[in-house]
């Protein structure tokens, strides 16, 4: 069988040839690494560890996806507003945002050792390993998280997170215990592991201390619906088709910027849109207050009454859904591992995709 390759953009680079090889096993199979009914954990029954395609927005069509429930339609192919990766960036015009007095070329905006800082005063004075970081291969931890941390639903955000918990996330890329999703399939994930791969632990500490005393603004805004707008992908994130009309958002959570050009330009200020199937917002707070008689554990009793995180375990409430929901899925599938997330084996063992929706979709809908 022949499977379709893709050359991935992204922001405005071109870095990888991805096969979409284990993305249509793991997309078909039961579990990535844990063989079809057994336990994730060893503490109870897995339940469906599939992992959809739907979760990883690519710049390129999945053709061969699943067609079950969970993809009522396909993402429409390749956005046209991501320069191919033959045009040079334009180093000419400034681009600017109406809340801002800043300019940046669109060569500015695609250099990973320059975070684009729109709002200075919105954030205390950056480290240099978030401002810059290190030529030639340490890319500014700002240039992805943005300047204040405010994260994009393709990585996450690190306003607020405990320092020791962003010390130990960047050692347990180093060490694999804390692996992409899907290898290969998702470039923003494995640019992360890249990335931590070339911090040092000086680095770590100072870009954590500085990440972990800023504050997330809300960034997103939690939709029940039944249909969602047509979606392309422009920079790793959802975006609507326009004119493109609607679909049936299925089960689904989708993610989007409505503006293409806003996610592409980096504004930390404008707020992204999630939509979740109806009834979701209540059924997952059942789920993380009560845990729902037995399903799972109820989040609130080690993530804090309103999920805003409790000493060194992180905060859930107002982060991105999708990101979060990548992370439920990395837990059950074993792509998270190591002792550090052996509290939450117990509570991913039985929740299926629809719960995890749930669950999330709530969190994220709770203020920051
Ligand atoms: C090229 C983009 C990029 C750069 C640069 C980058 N990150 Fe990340 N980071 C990501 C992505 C993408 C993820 C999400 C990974 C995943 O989903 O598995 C992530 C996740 C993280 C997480 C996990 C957050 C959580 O809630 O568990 C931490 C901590 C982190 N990054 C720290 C850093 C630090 C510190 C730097 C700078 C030294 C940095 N990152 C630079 C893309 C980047
Ligand atoms: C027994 C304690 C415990 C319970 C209950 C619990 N968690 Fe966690 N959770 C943790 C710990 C500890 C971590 C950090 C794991 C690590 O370091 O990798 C974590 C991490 C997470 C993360 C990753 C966050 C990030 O920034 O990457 C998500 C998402 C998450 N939990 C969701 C949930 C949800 C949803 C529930 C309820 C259904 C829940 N948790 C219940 C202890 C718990």
């Amino acid at each position: 069988m022949s499977l379709p390759v893709a050359r991935v953009s992204f922001a405005g680079v071109s870095i990888a040839r991805v096969s979409f090889t284990t993305l249509l096993v793991c997309a078909t199979l039961t579990a990535c690494s844990t063989p079809p009914g057994q336990p994730v954990s060893g503490h109870a029954p897995a339940a469906e560890a599939a992992v959809p395609a739907w979760v990883f927005p690519l710049s390129a069509p999945i053709r061969a996806a699943p067609t079950s429930a969970m993809m009522p339609t396909t993402t429409a192919p390749v956005a046209a507003t991501t320069p191919a990766a033959a045009t040079a960036p334009d180093t000419i015009k400034f681009i600017h945002l109406p809340n801002s007095t800043a300019g940046f070329t669109r060569a500015q905006l695609s250099n990973r050792f320059a975070a684009p800082d729109w709002y200075p005063t919105s954030h205390a004075p950056m480290p240099d390993v978030v401002a810059r970081g290190r030529v030639p291969d340490l890319y500014a931890c700002g240039y992805c998280h943005t300047p204040g941390g405010q994260g994009r639903p393709e990585n996450a955000a690190l306003a607020g997170l405990p320092s020791e918990y962003i010390v130990q996330q960047v050692m347990d890329f180093k060490s694999g215990a804390r692996r992409a999703l899907l290898p290969g399939v998702f470039p923003p994930a494995d640019l992360m592991i890249h990335e931590a791969m070339q911090t040092t632990s000086d680095e770590t500490r100072i870009a954590a201390e500085y990440f972990s005393r800023e504050t997330l603004h809300p960034r997103v805004i939690v939709l029940e619906r039944s249909r969602v707008p047509r979606t392309q992908v422009v920079g790793s994130v959802y975006t609507p088709i326009a004119n493109g009309g609607e679909e049936p958002l299925g089960t689904r959570l989708i993610e989007l910027a409505r503006d293409g050009e806003q996610h592409e330009n980096r504004d930390d200020q404008m707020r992204y849109v999630a939509y979740v199937p109806p009834g979701s917002i209540a059924r997952g707070r059942a789920l993380a207050r009560t845990g729902d008689h037995g399903r799972t554990v109820a989040c609130v009793t080690c993530h804090g009454k309103k999920l805003q995180g409790m000493a060194a375990i992180p905060p859930l409430a107002g982060r991105s859904p999708s990101y979060l929901l990548r992370q439920l899925l990395a837990f059950q599938t074993g792509a998270r591992s190591g002792p550090a997330t052996q509290p939450m084996q117990p509570v991913v063992a039985n929740l299926d995709i629809s719960n995890m929706i749930d669950v999330i979709a709530f969190a994220a809908s709770l203020p920051p």
